[in-house]
């Protein structure tokens, strides 16, 4: 079964005193949002494990924004997928725009993670999007269908049920301006197409698909109801405990 997620990107957003007091106040309101809505909040790594404490006894599930490409040993800086699971957490995104283009994040480098992370019991958030030229040039179908099929199509079916897709058109992030549920819906089902070429009909059904990209209160309803937006990668918004949970009661 298809399931209908909100997760909240904080990116480097929050200290620690900060991120308890908005997971409190996003675990309290998450009674409100309906049961058959997951939440998810993805702090950065210095907080995850007093966030995930805040968030004990409610349904509100922790991620982490990233991990390393690597299980163990000399490499500085990095944060292993055990780690992160030893925290507590349930997911990790991957391959976000920004560290695509700010970290050199390959679609190598993302097959390695997403094995790694699948391993450890993690469930992926992989993020997919074209930016604001290669939609102009009208390559967004071709650059997605790339993004999807050099990652995934290393995967099997099963591992397909703990990965979830989300689509963010990089000329969206943080910029105030939301592809229309038009332009969204379109490349969702398309996305989701070439998860059926390789996966069959049946995988590709049950695949969550979200939208991230300046998706707030007020635009929401709208992208939730479409057919094939399963829900939304939260950044901005996410920041905000009523907002996020606004968002999460858009269905
Ligand atoms: P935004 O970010 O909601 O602030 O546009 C979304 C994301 O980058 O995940």
């Amino acid at each position: 079964m298809r399931r209908k997620i909100v997760a909240g990107n904080w990116k480097m957003n929050t200290t620690k005193v900060d991120g308890v007091e908005l997971a409190k106040q996003v675990a309290e309101a998450s009674a409100e949002v309906p049961a058959e809505v997951g939440l998810v909040v993805a702090p950065p790594f210095t907080h995850l494990c007093a966030v995930g404490k805040a968030l004990a006894g409610s349904k509100v599930e922790l991620s982490a924004q990233n991990c390393a490409d690597h299980t163990s040993g000399a490499y500085t800086g990095e944060v292993s997928v055990d780690m992160i699971k030893a925290v507590g957490c349930g997911w990790t995104i991957l391959g976000h725009s920004e560290r695509r283009e700010y970290y050199g994040e390959t679609d190598e480098k993302l097959v390695e993670k997403t094995k790694l992370a699948l391993a450890a019991g993690l469930g992926v958030i992989l993020c997919v999007g074209e930016k604001l030229e290669q939609r102009e040039a009208g390559k967004h179908f071709d650059v997605c269908a790339e993004q999807v099929k050099n990652v995934l199509y290393h995967f099997s079916a099963e591992d397909m049920k703990n990965i979830v897709i989300a689509y963010e058109p990089v000329w969206a992030i943080g910029t105030g301006k939301t592809a229309t549920s038009e332009q969204a819906q379109e490349i969702h089902a398309f996305i989701r197409n070439v998860v059926a070429e390789k996966f069959g009909a049946e995988v590709a059904e049950d695949m969550s698909i979200l939208y991230g990209g300046s998706c707030k209160p007020s635009n929401a309803k709208e992208l939730f109801a479409q057919k094939d937006i399963d829900g939304g990668l939260i950044g901005g918004a996410a920041l905000k405990a009523s907002d996020f949970i606004e968002i999460a009661k858009s269905f």
